[in-house]
């Protein structure tokens, strides 16, 4: 770097730091009370910003001016386990070629960070923050994967996992020696009063595969908290070292060219007792605190909320517009509104959900998703199910045996994920092709049903495709990857379902892509040419006006999108059956997007699972 770069970065940091200045200092004292602490903060958020490197730098740069810069139609996501899709980091940089041809320019690379091999909850244990499994390859080698993908206009996400430690991460283990200074950074009780008291108001994350939120250390004789896997130790945010030590873990995975930063179990990280540790308040306290850090020393770096909760607890995440937390969230609600639509061919509750996003200001921007690694909870809004005539209980039942493929008619072929014998809740795992019923179909080789079933996975995408936010794709859902059923011959895996939709990405399908017939090259090709679609459009943008319209059918759902003097419907049949779409506000004529015909849609028939995209003439 020239001497006047560096000069004219220094000023950067200045300016950035002057505008923030305050207000962290305020919050800060007001969880921590602790000026020295403060200061330390400070001076290595200076140093973090000067290693980090021009191209970096630059990149902060131009994207602080274009603020929106994430914000526009073109972004489309994938998320995939390394080892699964290309074995190292070396490997995934091979495999950019594929994500460019499929049009891919953002990757979420999954938990890559130091793990213990069996005790590692898919990676997200982690052991070490600055150091990269081995067998994915050196920080080196993340380096020139995040470089490559930039040079190629792909951004790149990471996961930061910042509720809880590996037991086997150093701090663990010298709190597990009974070193005070580390046993205060996670939460030990010697005896089971304090514990008990937590588990009275405390939910469980886990109930059968991990249950209750503490475990017992016989050497220690010592409870501590693990609201996860009893190996993932929670850290404790009372402790300003643990903040200031995760923010420079923070900082120093942004330094490695890392774009997105995916804030995992984000809602869990503060702890009250007497409370569900979940939400409280000063948890948006640290992520505020997190977004000025990052705005200060990298604010080309986007922080990405994992937050699986309730709907009016998933909103508050993006703090206010003055004072801004995340800049994206999972549209998670949505996510599980869609699997209820799927199940009962019925667009109500959907459409209210797609509704309230639609109220929300344009600056929020959603992730939105068909499923990713996690299984599938049915977080739904049962207040106004319960006025449909569907009570809680019975209908996450009825959920649940529809995506086993064992009620209302259903192909589906997925698994239970932590039942819950006392709330009788349980989540449910599978890919989407699977989910969608293609995997039975092939099994039963059944070709109505296959034609049913690619057509269902096709249309929730092209749904997906429609809401406000960024598409994410799990990799091998493009090819309609199939359930991967040998997770349970794995002695590590075999009790966590949830593998059963992580499985290797089928390279062979890809090859088969050029083939024309056969389900893969069918689903991949019918995608891409939404995603060309979308890309060429602007309403789809983020930004864009967008809203639901009537129907007058309970199976199919109408959303509208407009800017800039493009306005587009989406029809959408979450049925099997044909139905009729009655859509008063399309007068005159609109142009098919998918077949260039021009139609009047005011009365429109509807193909089973079938789907519309039309443009006003
Ligand atoms: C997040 C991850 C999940 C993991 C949990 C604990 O919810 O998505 O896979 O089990 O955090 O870290």
């Amino acid at each position: 770097m020239t001497r006047k770069v560096e000069k004219s970065m220094d000023r950067l940091f200045e300016e950035r730091w002057n505008r923030h200045k305050d207000e962290m200092r305020w919050l800060y004292m007001e969880l921590y009370d602790n000026g020295d602490m403060f200061a330390e903060l400070e001076e290595k958020m200076r140093s973090f910003a000067k290693e980090r490197n021009t191209t970096l730098k630059k990149l902060d740069k131009q994207r602080e001016t274009d603020k929106d810069w994430y914000k526009s139609g073109d972004m489309l996501g994938m998320m995939l386990y390394i080892d699964n899709f290309g074995g190292t980091f070396k490997g995934v940089q091979d495999k950019i070629s594929y994500l460019e041809k499929s049009g891919v320019n953002y990757v979420h690379l999954m938990p890559f960070l130091d793990v213990t091999e069996g005790k590692s909850d898919g990676g997200y244990a982690v052991k070490d923050f600055r150091k990269p499994q081995k067998r994915f390859g050196t920080i080196e080698d993340l380096q020139a994967l995040t470089t490559k993908c930039h040079e190629k206009g792909i951004c790149v996400c990471s996961d930061f996992v910042m509720n809880h430690t590996s037991e086997d991460h150093e701090w663990a283990k010298r709190a597990r020696a009974g070193e005070g200074e580390y046993m205060s950074r996670y939460f030990f009780y010697d005896n089971d009063y304090i514990a008990g008291e937590y588990e009275k108001t405390v939910p469980q994350v886990f109930p059968t595969t991990a249950p209750g939120n503490f475990t017992w250390l016989p050497e220690r004789k010592h409870y501590v908290m693990t609201s996860f896997y009893p190996y993932q130790w929670d850290l404790n945010y009372k402790n300003p070292r643990v903040f200031n030590e995760m923010m420079y873990n923070f900082l120093f995975l942004a330094n490695q060219g890392i774009d997105i930063v995916r804030l995992d179990a984000v809602p869990y990280i503060w702890k009250e007792l007497g409370t569900t540790c979940r939400n409280l308040p000063k948890v948006h306290t640290i992520v505020r605190l997190m977004r000025m850090v990052s705005e200060v020393v990298c604010p080309g770096v986007l922080l990405l909320g994992e937050v699986v909760m309730a709907p009016e607890k998933v909103v508050p995440y993006f703090g206010s517009v003055e004072k801004p937390e995340c800049h994206m969230l999972y549209n998670v609600t949505t996510m599980a509104t869609t699997w209820h639509t799927v199940a009962t061919r019925d667009v109500r509750l959907l459409k209210r959900q797609l509704d309230t996003i639609d109220e929300l200001p344009k600056d929020y921007v959603f992730l939105n998703y068909l499923r990713c690694h996690d299984d599938i909870g049915w977080g739904l809004d049962y207040g106004f199910l319960s006025q449909l005539g569907m009570e809680e209980v019975p209908h996450k039942n009825y959920l649940n045996d529809f995506f086993l493929g064992k009620a209302g008619k259903s192909n589906s072929c997925g698994e239970l994920y932590n039942y819950d014998p006392v709330t009788q809740d349980a989540r449910f795992c599978g890919t989407t092709a699977s989910l969608c019923g293609i995997e039975t179909a092939l099994l039963k080789k059944d070709k109505t049903a296959l034609k049913k079933a690619i057509d269902l996975d096709v249309m929730l995408h092209a749904y997906m495709f429609m809401q406000n936010g960024i598409p994410i794709l799990y990799s091998g859902d493009e090819v309609a990857q199939l359930n991967d059923h040998s997770y349970r011959e794995d002695p590590l895996k075999k009790e966590d379902s949830r593998y059963l939709h992580r499985g290797k990405m089928q390279w062979e399908k890809v090859e088969h892509l050029q083939d024309g017939d056969n389900v893969e090259s069918e689903v991949y090709q019918r995608l891409r040419k939404l995603e060309n679609i979308r890309k060429a459009h602007v309403a789809f943008c983020s930004d864009s006006a967008a809203w639901t319209v009537e129907t007058y059918d309970q199976s199919t759902l109408c959303m509208g999108r407009y800017k800039d003097g493009e306005k587009i419907l989406g029809v959408f049949n979450f049925s099997e059956e044909e139905r009729m779409a009655w859509i008063q506000e399309a007068d005159g004529l609109y142009e098919d997007l998918l077949t260039g015909k021009f139609i009047k849609p005011e009365g429109l028939t509807m193909q089973p699972y079938g789907f519309y995209w039309l443009k006003k003439i």
